[in-house]
């Protein structure tokens, strides 16, 4: 059986990641040579992307390792430009493992609102009577999404003021991430529902806090593979800290959503309309962390994490962007509920990571590692000369170009004589 689990991947050379992950997702040649030519994007693809197109903004795209979800081995791809986001999130998966994260995910049922203004005083029993009516109209505009067990399938109306409701249509939008179907049929029955109510019908837009449309995964970490019951206590801490403080559940979220953000990049997905939907998810009862940490009645880590996730695995950009096929074919997916998955999956470990660091050597520890091999490399070290200089600066606890370059000098003197 194959397994994420491999050692040494971050010291290999990139041809042999490359190689080692062509192997586990079954990538083609052209698909391999792909990533390594850093120029998948093509002009012309990019000119239909966007407007206005100039060039390219490329960002790294790593493979977070050891990931076990749902009994099923994973190599994650994640596209972003913070160092220690794909180092946190592999260690954690490792962490994690034999047993890894169990996920789960809702019917991918998204919400589109339709704003009415001034409607009768009865609207509301008005359209539920004409129910029916709304939901085959709306379905009429999909008869794909319909065939394949999607569609329109309920209605909520919701008073906002004396003069105005907020009509939502409920739509599955199986595995898409549901805009474009969702936006369709919303615009599609506002005169309808105008004619329903007497009034006039203004937004007619998806909405992007799905609460239909959630994930959530669960993971044990057992004492002893995290360093103990005093790291048990400390991050069940470091998490109550989050649930009590606006302050930090923002930062907490945040470092939640680095694991989420770097997948949904690179598989093409709308990461702002995921951000939007975890941020108010997170808000709806006062803003509060998207996990929980709780210490087992083992003395182990128990974490959970649920959140709205709108991705999809067809249309958009997902198909379109070669790397983000090549993405969603490394993560071998065939549904967007098991993306989902992966995805709160992600954040959970990305989560742990960030928890465990800031409760124990703080989170400075490894970004520095990883600065000062920034900082070498402009000062011009090279191959192995990289490491030398940067263990050298992390260990004196300076890490400045300055002192970079006199170290490369005094190697490559010694290497001279
Ligand atoms: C940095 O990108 C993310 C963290 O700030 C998250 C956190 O504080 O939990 C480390």
């Amino acid at each position: 059986m194959k397994s994420s689990r491999i050692s040494g991947f971050y010291k290999m050379p990139m041809e042999e990641r490359i190689k080692i992950v062509k192997e586990f997702a079954g990538l083609s040649d052209e698909e391999a040579e792909m990533l390594l030519s850093f120029n998948a994007l093509q002009k012309d693809i990019a000119d239909r992307m966007i407007e206005n197109v100039i060039g390219c903004m490329q960002l790294p795209l790593g493979i977070a390792t050891n990931f076990i979800i749902n009994g099923k081995e994973l190599l994650i791809p994640m596209a972003i430009e913070e160092t220690s986001v794909v180092a946190a999130a592999s260690n954690a998966a490792k962490m994690a493992r034999p047993a890894g994260f169990k996920a789960k995910a809702s019917e991918p049922i998204m919400i589109g609102q339709v704003q009415i203004l001034n409607p009768c005083r009865d609207a509301e029993k008005k359209i539920k009577n004409a129910k029916e009516d709304v939901l085959s109209l709306a379905n009429s505009q999909d008869k794909i999404l319909v065939e394949l067990g999607g569609g329109a399938k309920d209605l909520e109306v919701r008073w906002l003021s004396d003069d105005m409701l907020a009509v939502h249509l409920l739509v599955d939008v199986r595995d898409a991430m549901g805009a474009n179907a969702v936006n369709t049929m919303a615009e599609a029955v506002a005169p309808l529902l105008e004619r329903i109510t007497g009034g006039k019908a203004l937004l007619r837009i998806i909405s992007n806090l799905a609460i239909y449309r959630l994930a959530e995964a669960e993971v044990v970490y057992e004492k002893d593979a995290i360093g103990g019951e005093e790291v048990v206590d400390k991050i069940v801490k470091a998490y109550e800290f989050a649930s009590l403080d606006i302050f930090r559940a923002a930062t907490h979220n945040k470092g939640i959503m680095n694991g989420i953000d770097a997948v949904a990049i690179a598989t093409g997905n709308d990461w702002r309309a995921i951000e939007a939907g975890a941020h108010a998810y997170a808000g709806m009862n006062g803003y509060k962390p998207l996990t929980i940490w709780q210490k087992d009645e083992n003395g182990n880590l128990y974490g959970k994490i649920k959140l709205p996730l709108a991705v999809g695995i067809i249309g958009g950009v997902t198909k379109v962007h070669p790397i983000a096929r090549i993405s969603l074919k490394i993560l071998n997916v065939e549904t967007a509920k098991e993306l989902a998955e992966i995805m709160a999956s992600v954040g959970l470990a990305q989560n742990f990571a960030a928890l465990r660091a800031l409760a124990t050597k703080g989170i400075q520890a490894g970004h520095m590692k990883l600065h000062a091999q920034n900082i070498a490399v402009m000062a011009g070290a090279v191959g192995e000369e990289i490491d030398v200089v940067a263990k050298k600066m992390v260990e004196e606890g300076k890490i400045r170009m300055g002192r970079a370059k006199e170290i490369l000098e005094e190697i490559r003197k010694n290497k001279k004589v």
